[in-house]
């Protein structure tokens, strides 16, 4: 009886995951579904302390050390939740995606020590043992195996990548570094062919060199990965921790550890597709290509001596006060300038003035999926007030102005034009076709990227310097006198 309430409540988290999951698709529901899976996730892990048995009618034990670490795990996790600054997010969902893989690779390791010591214990097997046997070597061997290669290289490809992302690691490549990632792919393939047909009692070796070929082509496959390129490549991480988790729900047939992982596999590889689209990038490109490294660090310093105009907070305020519709395009400075509660606020008084308001949102404004999404979302905006990029292609034509707010790779016109360009062929925002653009950054320096925007040179553009939170509060005080 225990055992089928057990199930019951693994099909009722597995529901929750789903659920929740669909939620995660639109900003409205987001925290909400949030919370869903979250409570899924908890009543499972409850239900397995509490309700499981295996075939002999034994529950679990060891209950100190799984309070211990479900303790100093939750205190942990939350404490780090609540100090993240918005644009260390990247960051830290990667080196938690890691800790995911460790995890999967480790049930992986010992489940593999468990195995062998059953397969060759010089005994009888007791009734579970039975069973374990039975479940067909081979099979039981290849989900062994993939949990420990895919597990580990997601381990250490998210550590990497948090490191990278955090400026404590530095790009590192070598030449056919591509070629050596290869050979060692190679190499843990043809190590596990040959484990599966030579078990026995001293394959321990071979397990863990294969374990550790496996962190070392974690670590090689994200060291040459361009800067621009790491959401993509934290999100295929992400999908291989989803299926490194799955292999341990099939080893430790647990329905509901397979259908989270499986999850998890779905949901980041088709985030990674979007992804590779909204940059307009292969996969194939982004993993073998330098995206984003060369250019952030040759042109960082690449001045065409052009010449721009400023507008003045008074005239700017004054060009959106008498707008028919204004566009407002956030990036990342917005974020970092945390000024998302006061464009707001400028956004209502001018809705009150009869002008209307939207937002441009990029894909990839930002540092993160969905960063200007859930900075707006923070200070109350309005969903329907948000377009994505290829609408708000379609509305630039009809716009008085744009105010383009700490955003810049996201509206440089080279993507389109200038095929030498690191970023060219990413799709970006046309705002170069509304009537005025105004752009306000703290100085000309370069994005992300680390190039230098035409946009701004352009005669239909003008610039208004300065910290987006105070150009913003001043733009309020002067619409407010109009
Ligand atoms: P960026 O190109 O990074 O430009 C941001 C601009 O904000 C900078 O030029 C900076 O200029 C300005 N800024 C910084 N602090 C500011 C402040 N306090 N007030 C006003 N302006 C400020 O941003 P973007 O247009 O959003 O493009 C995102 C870039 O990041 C893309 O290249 C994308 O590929 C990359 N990326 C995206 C993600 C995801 S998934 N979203 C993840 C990693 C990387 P000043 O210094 O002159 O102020």
């Amino acid at each position: 009886m225990q055992k089928e309430i057990l199930t019951v409540f693994y099909l009722v988290a597995s529901v929750t995951f789903i659920v929740g999951l669909k939620m995660l698709s639109n900003p409205a529901s987001a925290r909400k579904g949030n919370l869903i899976a979250a409570g899924g996730m908890a009543l499972a892990i409850f239900a397995t302390i509490f309700l499981y048995q295996d075939e002999s009618g034994k529950g679990l034990h060891n209950y100190g050390w799984i309070a211990g670490g479900l303790i100093i795990g939750s205190i942990v996790g939350v404490m780090t939740a609540k100090k993240v600054k918005m644009t260390a997010m990247p960051e830290m969902v990667s080196l938690f995606n890691g800790m995911g893989g460790a995890c999967a690779a480790l049930i992986s390791i010992i489940e593999y020590h468990h195995y062998i010591g059953v397969l060759f214990a010089d005994r009888p097997f007791i009734i579970t043992e039975i069973l374990l046997v039975s479940e067909g070597t081979i099979g039981y061997l290849i989900i062994m195996l993939l949990g420990v290669i895919i597990g580990s290289v997601s381990f250490a490809g998210s550590v990497i990548a948090w490191g990278k992302l955090n400026g404590k690691i530095k790009d590192f490549s070598f030449k056919g570094q591509h070629l050596v990632n290869i050979l060692i792919l190679l190499v843990i393939l043809a190590l596990s062919v040959y484990l599966l047909f030579n078990l026995s009692e001293s394959t321990y070796l071979l397990f863990y060199l294969i374990f550790i070929l496996s962190l070392a082509y974690g670590v090689l496959f994200v060291f040459p990965i361009g800067g621009a390129d790491m959401p993509v490549v934290i999100s295929l991480l992400n999908s291989f921790t989803g299926v490194a988790a799955a292999c341990g729900g099939f080893l430790y047939n647990n329905k509901v550890m397979l259908t989270g992982g499986i999850l998890v596999g779905a949901a980041g590889t088709l985030l990674t597709i979007l992804m590779c689209k909204a940059m307009n990038r292969s996969l194939k490109n982004v993993l073998i290509g330098s995206f984003g490294t060369s250019a952030t660090q040759t042109n960082n310093t690449t001045q065409s001596g052009g010449s721009y105009k400023e507008i003045s907070v008074s005239d700017a305020a004054m060009a959106m006060n008498y707008a028919n519709k204004v566009i407002i395009v956030p990036g990342y400075g917005l974020a970092v300038a945390q000024a998302q509660h006061i464009c707001h606020e400028l956004e209502k008084i001018l809705e009150q003035r009869g002008v209307t308001v939207m937002y441009a949102i990029h894909p990839v404004a930002g540092r993160m999926p969905g960063h200007m999404n859930v900075l707006l979302a923070e200070a109350d905006v309005s969903y329907d007030k948000l377009l994505e990029m290829e609408l708000a292609n379609d509305e630039f034509k009809s716009t008085d102005v744009v105010l383009v707010l700490g955003a810049n790779d996201v509206v440089n016109p080279a993507a389109k034009n200038d095929p030498s360009s690191p970023i060219y062929g990413m799709p970006i925002l046309e705002v170069e076709h509304a009537k005025l653009v105004v752009v306000n950054k703290r100085s000309m320096k370069p994005g992300y990227a680390g190039i230098e925007n035409e946009l701004f040179f352009q005669p239909k553009t003008s610039m208004l310097f300065g910290d987006a939170k105070g150009v913003l509060q001043q733009l309020v005080n002067e619409v407010k006198q109009l």
